[in-house]
């Protein structure tokens, strides 16, 4: 078995790459037909991740929506979802958040060092709580997460967890959405932020695919020779 899960970093963004405006509310960037797309990828991992702010801001359910694919998890011997999984520096969630409260997938909380007692105590009695390191490291908890028998793990956002995963050069496969509309505020978050990415002038992503759906495009991206593995 591989040392890392297959990782698939998957978000949508506006014409000028932002993953969401700056209110409170979140930006519906993409349509049904994408959203059910996103759907069947989430249907064939074994955990999804999303960063704390991520789960803060957009309060997200993570399950997999259509019943047909869950069933296909249940005959396969899965959890109708696969598992939910964050990362937090701070352990400032709400235990009351869908993250924590909707489905019955396992979920898996990576935190910094320093706050592991404050967070077991915290949310120990609704996820299982881990200790991430200090600095939490990616490739770490990457690691880890293969050792929990995740062979695929999906990548959400938002742009803080999009950033330390491929600039460490742990995804496998991009699944980038182009909405229509431009955010303009740079307040909000944006694909990414500053770091050094293996892909450059230099070296090139190979661009796998591009598909229409819709209002929105969706462009794949292949990041490494394991692209396309099962
Ligand atoms: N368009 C899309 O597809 C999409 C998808 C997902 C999210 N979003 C948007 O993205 C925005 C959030 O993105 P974001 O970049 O601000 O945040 P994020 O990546 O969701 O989460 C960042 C938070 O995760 C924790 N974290 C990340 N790396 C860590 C590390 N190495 N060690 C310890 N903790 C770590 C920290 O949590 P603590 O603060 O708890 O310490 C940090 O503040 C929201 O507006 C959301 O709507 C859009």
């Amino acid at each position: 078995m591989a040392d890392r899960p297959y990782t698939l970093l998957s978000c949508g963004m506006s014409i000028d790459g932002y993953l969401d405006d700056a209110t409170v509310n979140r930006l519906p960037l993409s349509n049904e037909a994408d959203f059910d797309r996103v759907d069947a990828v989430r249907a064939s991992c074994d955990a999804i991740m999303v960063g704390a702010a991520t789960i803060r801001n957009d309060n997200p359910r993570l399950l997999v929506r259509s019943a047909s694919r869950q069933a296909d998890r249940v005959a396969r011997g899965l959890r109708p979802s696969p598992i939910k999984v964050t990362v937090t520096g701070c352990a400032r969630l709400d235990a009351a958040a869908d993250f924590f409260t909707a489905g019955d997938a396992e979920k898996l909380i990576y935190c910094a060092s320093p706050v592991l007692r404050q967070a077991r105590y915290r949310f120990g009695s609704v996820a299982t709580v881990l200790d991430g390191g200090e600095p939490v490291d990616m490739a770490r908890i990457s690691v880890d997460l293969a050792d929990r028998g995740v062979r695929r793990l999906m990548v959400e956002g938002g742009g803080s967890l999009h950033t330390q995963f491929l600039t460490a050069d742990l995804v496998d496969e991009l699944h980038l959405v182009i909405a229509p509309l431009f955010v303009g505020d740079s307040r909000a978050s944006r694909f990414v932020g500053d770091g050094c990415f293996p892909w450059n002038s230099q070296r090139r992503a190979t661009l796998a695919e591009v598909r229409q759906i819709g209002d929105v495009v969706l462009l794949r991206y292949a990041l490494s020779s394991r692209f396309g593995e099962d």
